[in-house]
């Protein structure tokens, strides 16, 4: 934990009052704060999340994670308050296609079919097909007959989707600052070290990486093939928040983080006194506007479907 142990339990106490009184769950990504993570009625990676967030008969969300993420859960359940709590944990990736961007390419290939990260903002998904998440990329490309299919906004998901289909896809620019950070040098010099460790990556990592690794998936992906391996020592190629789970997991196993910099600074934004102070107040709240809603809610549930 980043705060002591004794700060941590009156917090957690003050959280689980708050959170019967207001009828809220709280859910958090894989990258948040070890702390977050054990406060949470349910952690997860994108995918899990925004089926719990369609599932949940809670009055009240409390979303650790970044805005895209409250986002879908306020677009899947318009009834209920979704608290974010630190409205500025952003993701640069999202950010990295805005929605006229996204129509002046749609005007330039007529017909073209958009798969959407969901690391997008609900304007974006409004004006895209299908959604997808790191762990269902694949399927989703899969479901789409025709030749021009547009990946926005990551690069690297991507291209590695394409590959695997054996389909060529058109990928916009974006990318994971944080899983930028990572290079095949950084890979080399843990293997080094421990030469029999197996390297587990996110598809949100360059291609150098992904050409090296052992295998490669979403947050939950990665989690489970530690869990199913026989082999008992990683080295960990995504944001440094997922080896709490990682150790909790296979408490007996080893993980090396491949390098240092894997940290996400939006995921590390949400404390737990930002989120009882969200409890308390109610605020800050992710809503969305009804006519982007409608339309963003359909791209997420055609994914949701499949
Ligand atoms: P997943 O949990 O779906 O692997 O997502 C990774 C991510 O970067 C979320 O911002
Ligand atoms: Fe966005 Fe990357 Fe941070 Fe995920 S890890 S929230 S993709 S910047």
């Amino acid at each position: 934990y980043s705060i002591s142990r004794d700060l941590f339990e009156s917090l957690a106490r003050e959280i689980e009052e708050l959170k019967k009184e207001r009828n809220a769950v709280i859910l958090a990504h894989y990258y948040q704060r070890p702390e977050i993570q054990d406060i949470a009625d349910f952690v997860g990676d994108s995918l899990q999340l925004s089926q719990q967030a369609a599932d949940t008969d809670a009055e009240v969300i409390v979303f650790c994670g970044v805005h895209f993420m409250a986002e879908s859960a306020a677009l899947l359940s318009p009834d209920k308050v979704v608290i974010l709590p630190e409205l500025n944990a952003g993701c640069p990736m999202a950010d990295m296609v805005d929605v006229e961007g996204l129509r002046a390419y749609k005007k330039r290939v007529p017909g073209v079919q958009v798969v959407c990260y969901v690391n997008s903002s609900a304007e974006v998904k409004a004006e895209s097909d299908i959604c997808c998440t790191s762990s269902n990329a694949v399927k989703v490309v899969q479901s789409l007959a025709g030749e021009d299919i547009l990946f926005i906004p990551d690069e690297n998901l991507g291209r590695y989707a394409a590959k695997i289909l054996g389909r060529s896809l058109q990928l916009w620019p974006g990318y994971c600052k944080t899983h930028h950070r990572l290079t095949k040098d950084d890979i080399e010099a843990v293997k080094k070290e421990h030469p029999l460790a197996e390297v587990i990556v996110h598809p949100e990592c360059r291609e150098e990486i992904c050409q090296v690794a052992d295998y490669i998936g979403s947050t939950a992906g990665l989690i489970n093939y530690a869990k199913n391996s026989e082999n008992q020592e990683f080295i960990v190629g995504t944001e440094s928040g997922i080896l709490h789970q990682l150790h909790k997991v296979c408490p007996e196993k080893k993980f090396y983080l491949a390098s240092e910099r894997l940290v996400c600074p939006n995921m590390k934004m949400t404390t737990l006194e930002k989120v009882r102070d969200g409890l308390k107040t109610l605020s800050p709240r992710v809503t969305v506007e009804e006519d982007i809603r409608v339309k963003a809610k359909a791209t997420l549930e055609r994914m949701l479907a499949l």
